[in-house]
Order: structure tokens, then sequence, then C-alpha cells
């Protein structure tokens, strides 16, 4: 007979019809049991219709009978919530001392980077004031689900994106939104969506050290904050906001990262700092945290952003972000440790 090893694994990579994502991706396996030639097993319904549990169902009877000739097949479906289903090991929120500095573009990034590394990936887009994340993927979708719970949208490379943009039609103004309101929605993107497996959740923070993301570091159990910049920020003030703010809620900084820093002049094979010296001494020494990365002005990027294809751009700083952020985390991580055991 076959033991409940062999079922899980042979079921682990199975793909759930519609859905484009693997049954272990979403950790949907609840249970197999083995009994008198009798094979059971309980998945998760995880939002999907009953046409698609039937898909698959068909298609977990099939992996199951071809492991056991013979063998008696049962597969129940149970709704379980989205919020213990979800496994996440990190969450990394971007934030910035004010608007327009390039938080989207760093939340993008910094997910396009872990996913190149191979990680499971999600942005969690608690900006409601504009679309920035979904665009900049190029998505449009809405997401599936049902009153269980509701499924990211899959970006080009596989990265699950949530975002109130997503759920909204096109004639309703987000912008008029009040504070309780936007702090539900980034609640229940928290409990309610069914992330599954995620080695990284990047939440895009709405702008500055406004309510609602304070309701972000309230509400979610963020592992660090990660603060972005341009050089003509000279009010230094306003970022050292950002830092007392994730620092009076006991949420790290991993580190900063420098938008704008300069631009590329490929003719004079120049690098001209266009807002001004850099002030990532300045910052790192204020923020008590590592540089993670500089990012130059690109028209470039900025068209790629436009056109949804920011999981095209293809630069070295972007294999950087991503590495100097794992590194920051376990750090961070290996501090905390120290710091309990010295207590
Ligand atoms: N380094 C860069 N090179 C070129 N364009 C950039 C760069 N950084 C940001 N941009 C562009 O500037 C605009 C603002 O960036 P972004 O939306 O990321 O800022 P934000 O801080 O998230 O803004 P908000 O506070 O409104 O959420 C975007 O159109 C983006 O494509
Ligand atoms: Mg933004």
């Amino acid at each position: 007979m076959v033991t409940e090893e062999q079922v899980r694994q042979e079921l682990k990579e199975l793909v759930v019809p519609g859905l484009t994502r693997t049954v272990d991706s979403m950790n949907l396996i609840q249970e197999v049991e083995i009994s008198e030639g009798k094979v059971s097993i309980t998945i998760a319904s995880a939002g999907m219709t009953p046409i698609v549990q039937g898909v698959l169902r068909a298609k977990i009877t099939k992996v199951v009978e071809k492991l056991e000739k013979g063998s008696e097949v049962e597969v129940e479906f149970v709704n379980v919530r989205p919020e213990t289903l979800n496994k996440i090991k990190n969450v990394v929120a971007v934030m910035s001392g004010k608007g327009g500095v390039g938080k989207s573009l760093v939340a993008g990034l910094t997910a396009v980077s872990l996913k190149r590394m191979g990680y499971n990936v999600g942005i969690l887009d608690a900006d409601i004031t504009g679309p920035s994340v979904p665009k900049m993927f190029g998505i449009s979708e809405r997401p599936a689900g049902d009153e269980t719970g509701i499924l990211p949208v899959l970006t080009k490379s596989g990265i699950r994106v949530m975002s109130v943009n997503l759920l909204l039609s096109a004639e309703d103004d987000a912008v008029i939104w009040r504070g309780p309101l936007i702090g539900k929605a980034i609640e229940q993107f928290w409990h309610d969506v069914h992330w599954g497996d995620l080695d990284y959740l990047i939440i895009d923070l709405p702008p500055g050290t406004s309510d609602a993301a304070l309701t972000v570091m309230q509400t979610i159990p963020i592992t660090g904050a990660v603060v972005v910049y341009t050089p003509q920020d000279l009010a230094m003030m306003i970022v050292r906001k950002a830092f007392s703010m994730a620092k009076s809620m006991d949420k790290p900084v991993l580190g900063v990262v420098e938008n704008m820093s300069y631009i590329y002049i490929p003719e004079l094979d120049k690098k001209v700092e266009l807002f001004g010296a850099s002030q990532a001494d300045n910052m790192v020494k204020a923020a008590g945290a590592p540089l993670l990365a500089k990012i130059p002005v690109d028209p470039g990027l900025a068209k790629l952003c436009d056109e949804g294809r920011i999981e095209d751009y293809e630069v070295e700083f972007i294999k950087n972000l991503g590495e100097n952020i794992i590194k920051s985390i376990a750090d961070t991580k290996a501090a905390k440790k120290k710091e309990k055991e010295t207590k």
C-alpha cells in the first residue's frame, strides 16, 4: 500500500486548474489518510469554484490511482481561513517620509529581485491612492475567489499581487476612501488573501507617516522596513520621521534605498549627481541600517514601468538589492535573538 508521504509527494507539484499555482505553493493539502485500500484526501478549497474543485478532484484521483492500482480514492474539500493556510516567512514594508520618491518602484524592483533568485514572492499594495503596482506589472485582472478568501493575481514571472486597485472598477475613485476604511481593507489583505507559501511579502506602504501607514505597521507582523529617499530630500527631518515611526513601533529598519541617486551618461561614461550629492552616508548613520541600493534616474526604467514590464528590467543593482535585503533580515534576526538571550 502507498504511504501518506508518497501521496503527498505526488500531489505537491500538481497545478490547480485555471489558477496556474501548484497545490504545494498554496499549502492546500490538509490531510491524507490511508486505510484498508482507501485513500482519503482533504483539500482546502481556497476560493476555488465548484468546477475547479471538480477538475482538481479528478486530477488527484488519477494521480493516486496510478500510485496504487485498484485503490479507492476520496477527495474532500473544506473551507479553511486563508490566514491558517498562509505561511509567510518574511514581511518587508517599503516606506518613505513623503510621496513620490519611488516607493512603489522600489517595492516592485525588490519583488523582481527576490523572485529572480527563485523565492516565492508576493506584493501587498497598501497604497490605494494610485494603481502603481498593478500598472508596473501590467496586470488588471480581477482577483478570483469567494467568501472563503481571495487569490492574488499572478504577474508574468509569478509574483503574487494583491491591490485594492485590482478590486475597484475603473470609475471608482479610491482617493476618497477615508483612513478607517483603508485600514480595514489592508487588514483583510492580510487575513483573507490566499497568499500560500511565501518567502517574502513586500508591502508598498501608503506615502509618508500617515494613519494608513501606521495601521499597516500595527496590524501586520512586519519583519522590517526599507526606507526610500531621494538626494533632493534635503529635509532629512522627513526621513527621520519615517525612521522614528518604524522604531516607535518596534519594527527594525532593514536599510535605506537612495532613489534617483545619479544619472549615467553613456557618451561620457560618467555618473552625474543630478539632484545633488548622495545622502547615503547621512542616511545610513541616521537609520543605523545599511544602504541597500543606489538607484539611478533611468528613463528606460520609467518606460518599462509605464508599459507594465518592470520584470524585464536587467541591471546589476537589482541583484544586489535582493541580496542585501536578505542579508539585512538575517542580521536583524540574529541581533534580536542575541538581545533575547542576554535579557
Ligand atoms: N529611478 C527612477 N528612474 C526613472 N523613473 C523613476 C525612478 N524612480 C521613480 N521613477 C518614476 O517616478 C514616478 C513615481 O515613482 P513611484 O510611483 O514609485 O513613487 P512613490 O513614492 O510610490 O509615489 P507615491 O507616494 O505617489 O506612492 C513613477 O512614474 C516612476 O516610474
Ligand atoms: Mg506609490
